[in-house]
């Protein structure tokens, strides 16, 4: 499983150790939460918090774009050093120009869908991305509950993914622990996203260990 801790969830006053912790975990990527207070009813941080974020991770950071016209920003956070760029489908109007648009600076391009978004909307799209990523809760906020119905959606990615030979990965972001990693897992998940599970345990290391095992 690929791991993609939620910085979202970290100590913002100790933001150095929590990413330098990182880098000493098996995490695989850091996943950078961006919300506008337009798309999303929270504001989280912006450029100059994801400057040091770059600064302190050794870890590629894989970008979540909660805003409205994604298309905008793609630029700034391509220099900000963005190795994934996530986009909402429901908030870019004209997708597949914002996905080459990510592409052209070489840099990995994923659709994300919000928990009442179906999977069938990807048809056109799924051969042009690198990843989906599925949110398992409305964005907006860490230390929410998982939504059930996402397993059937990972389900349904898989057999359309195998349908389309499109070779896109499935990442879920939203109330992952033990037992909905676990679930997300043997329903076919690639990567898992975790906020509060990893940054909220006695032993971060330990839970990234465990999750990076499934
Ligand atoms: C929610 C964010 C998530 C959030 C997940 O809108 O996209 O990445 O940090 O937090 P947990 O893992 O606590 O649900
Ligand atoms: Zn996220």
């Amino acid at each position: 499983m690929i791991v993609s801790p939620s910085v979202l969830s970290a100590d913002f006053g100790n933001l150095q150790r929590d990413c330098e912790m990182l880098g000493r975990s098996k995490a695989d990527w850091v996943h950078v939460d961006v919300m506008d207070g337009v798309f999303v009813p929270n504001i989280s941080f912006g450029m100059p918090v994801i400057k040091a974020l770059k600064k302190y991770s050794t870890k590629p950071l894989d970008v979540h774009l909660m805003i409205v016209d994604p298309d905008r920003y793609v630029d700034t956070f391509a220099s900000l050093g963005a190795s994934i760029i996530n986009v909402h489908y429901e908030a870019a109007t004209h997708l597949d120009r914002v996905i080459s648009h990510i592409h052209g600076h070489n840099i990995k391009a994923a659709v994300t869908l919000n928990p009442s978004t179906p999977v069938e909307l990807l048809e056109d799209v799924l051969a042009e991305v690198d990843m989906v990523l599925l949110m398992s809760v409305n964005p907006g906020f860490g230390g929410q509950k998982f939504i059930g119905n996402t397993l059937r959606k990972i389900e349904r990615l898989v057999k359309m993914r195998e349908r389309l030979g499109s070779s896109a990965l499935i990442e879920i972001d939203g109330g992952i622990n033990a037992e909905t990693a676990r679930q997300c897992a043997s329903a076919g998940a690639d990567v898992l996203v975790a906020g509060s599970y990893v940054f909220g345990a006695e032993d971060p290391i330990a839970v990234i260990e465990s999750l990076s095992k499934l």
